[in-house]
């Protein structure tokens, strides 16, 4: 492709997307993550709690988003931060009771907000009941069967039934000591040793967790996000497997499968991931969010499944209705890399009927804001610390509204990280003995891990805290520099990253565009993406993201409906994305 001087005259090749016809609500929804422990604290301890969300879900209305997801807030000894679960049927005193969950649906509701709730089903806390149970009754028991023990290797069972490592570092295995005190039989955890997996081919464990959906779902929640749904069948016999899963917050390899300058590994291949067996689990989940009857209650999978044509599989018309699009994040910030996948994810999502999902962080990884703030193609790591190098922040926050713009241009659903709205970088100078996330401990330090895009959110600049709770205490340190991101220094504020996303929600609403066909447009240089997004309600829409260093001419005629930051003389400069309505 040749640069183009001025005043490019668009040229769309044929959509390689189709407009969605289908109007359920979930389709083109933009859901809010919100991070129950760090959104907002009502009584003053430093854990964010339900009473504290529902008292400014509000924010969520002036911002304009659809939904929201809450991570768990479930009983939970807390050593995954809530993904280990000791009672799926009730509240952790740290969050409030099961009556706060009722009242923060009713106000969601009230709001126009649908509520979407985390299901944490490979493994449970290893305080649930049953496990508890599983160790008190011994070897053998129909207990122990729920979960997966086995005898140890070797003549006297001290080493590991097999060689899987845990996804945060050692053992995947633990050796627990019996009843007698003496030293006894293995049981799995893929993750903490805190997180016992479950044993997904025992019938109660099956009909516990539909029973669990229901609960909910009678309780109106609108739908599940599904964690390690890859996860929750494994191949018999548990063979050895010479590979570490490593969290998603680490490589740049998923943006090298899509162009194919790596080859993917199929994950089905691990002995753990992505198992055929787990599709049936979720045909028999959809029937009953089906009954439920409309609006469809959904479910989401969180599914690091490669490559994409595996990944899809979750979302065939009769299993779940969405799953995270993780390639996208993890692609560099460079224009080629976004288009290749931007056409495979759509490709392979209408092999299967199904939305596309669309998101750029989460709880899991470094924030964009500060991911984009390294040179592109830096080997991303799990958690920044003091002694790394450190992000170039205006950048960061440049590029980052960038891609949010781009992101929201695209058709299917679109996932936000609490705080992104605010362009919050991750805190990168955490010193150690803050960190809670296992992964430190388990790595030896050597994964800083997740604390740091965990950090409670502030609220008001001039305020203990930044307004998190009533006092200044906050389960983890805010940087001094939160401040200046709180929202009441943005509300209102034309220019600022709120008032930039709430254009792109109400702009994105307006013209249906997580609805529209998708084409490339070409003419553009090879560090422009530049698509074409139709559809009844836009008509022609330019999606056009300049990551060269030259500003970009827009076509004679377009009308820019939304940008990421001011333009040049017309033209679009570098690390900036608009949207412009073609005549
Ligand atoms: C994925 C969740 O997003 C993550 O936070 C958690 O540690 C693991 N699953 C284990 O549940």
């Amino acid at each position: 492709m040749t640069r183009t001087a001025s005043h490019p005259a668009v040229r769309a090749a044929a959509p390689f997307h189709p407009a969605d016809h289908d109007d359920a609500w979930w389709r083109s929804a933009v859901i809010y993550q919100i991070y129950p422990r760090s959104w907002a604290d009502s009584d003053g301890d430093g854990m964010g709690d339900l009473p504290g969300i529902t008292a400014r879900l509000e924010h969520l209305q002036y911002l304009g988003v659809d939904a929201i997801w809450l991570s768990p807030f479930y009983t939970s000894p807390q050593a995954d931060a809530g993904y280990d679960v000791a009672d799926y049927r009730d509240v952790d005193p740290r969050f409030g009771a099961l009556a706060d969950a009722d009242a923060l649906l009713a106000r969601a509701h009230e709001l126009g907000l649908k509520v979407i709730v985390d299901l944490v089903p490979n493994h449970s806390s290893d305080e649930h009941a049953w496990f508890r149970a599983a160790l008190a009754a011994g070897p053998g028991s129909p207990e122990r069967d729920r979960y997966i023990f086995r005898d140890g290797r070797g003549p006297a069972g001290d080493e590991p039934p097999n060689n899987w490592d845990s996804v945060f570092g050692g053992s995947a295995w633990t050796r627990v000591t019996e009843a007698d005190g003496t030293p006894g039989q293995w049981y799995l955890h893929l993750f903490d040793p805190k997180q016992p997996d479950f044993n997904w081919d025992h019938d109660e464990v099956r009909a516990e967790f539909e029973s669990v959906l229901r609960f909910w779902l009678d309780r109106g929640v609108d739908g599940f996000r599904v964690d390690v749904a890859h996860g929750l069948v494994k191949q018999p016999g548990l063979p050895d497997w010479h590979n570490r899963t490593h969290m998603l917050g680490e490589t740049d390899e998923a943006a090298a499968h899509v162009l194919d300058k790596v080859k993917p590994q199929p994950t089905n291949l691990s002995p753990y991931w992505d198992q055929d067996g787990v599709h049936e689990i979720y045909r028999s989940w959809r029937r009953v969010l089906d009954s439920y009857g409309t609006p469809a209650r959904i479910l989401c999978a969180e599914a690091w499944v490669e490559p994409q044509e595996r990944a899809v599989l979750y979302t065939r018309p009769d299993e779940m209705h969405q799953a995270f699009n993780f390639d996208f994040l993890g692609t560099p910030w460079v224009a080629e890399d976004l288009v290749a996948v931007i056409e495979r994810s759509l490709e392979a999502a209408d092999s299967v009927g199904a939305p596309s999902t669309w998101v750029l962080s989460n709880h899991d990884v470094v924030r964009h804001a500060t991911r984009l703030g390294y040179a592109p193609g830096t080997k991303r790591k799990n958690g920044i610390g003091a002694d790394d190098p450190q992000p170039d922040r205006a950048r960061g926050l440049q590029r980052a509204r960038a891609a949010t713009t781009l992101m929201l241009g695209l058709p299917g659903g679109a996932y936000l990280y609490q705080g992104e709205e605010l362009g919050l970088p991750e805190s990168t100078t955490m010193p150690d003995e803050f960190r809670q996330d296992p992964t430190f401990v388990r790595t030896g330090g050597e994964e800083l891990g997740r604390d740091g895009c965990r950090v409670p959110i502030p609220w008001t600049k001039d305020a203990p805290g930044f307004g998190f709770g009533p006092s200044d205490r906050t389960w983890l340190p805010q940087p001094e520099v939160y401040g200046d991101y709180a929202v009441d220094q943005q509300r209102g504020v034309a220019g600022s990253t709120l008032e930039l996303y709430r254009t792109l929600l109400a702009t994105r609403a307006e013209l249906g565009l997580g609805r529209a066909s998708l084409a490339l447009v070409e003419g553009y240089a090879a560090d422009v993406v530049a698509l074409e997004a139709a559809g009844p309600e836009s008509g022609r829409v330019l999606v056009l993201a300049n990551l060269g260093d030259e500003a970009v001419e827009l076509p004679a005629g377009a009308d820019v409906v939304a940008a990421s930051g001011p333009l040049a003389d017309g033209r679009v400069p570098t690390d900036t994305t608009v949207w412009a309505r073609l005549a």
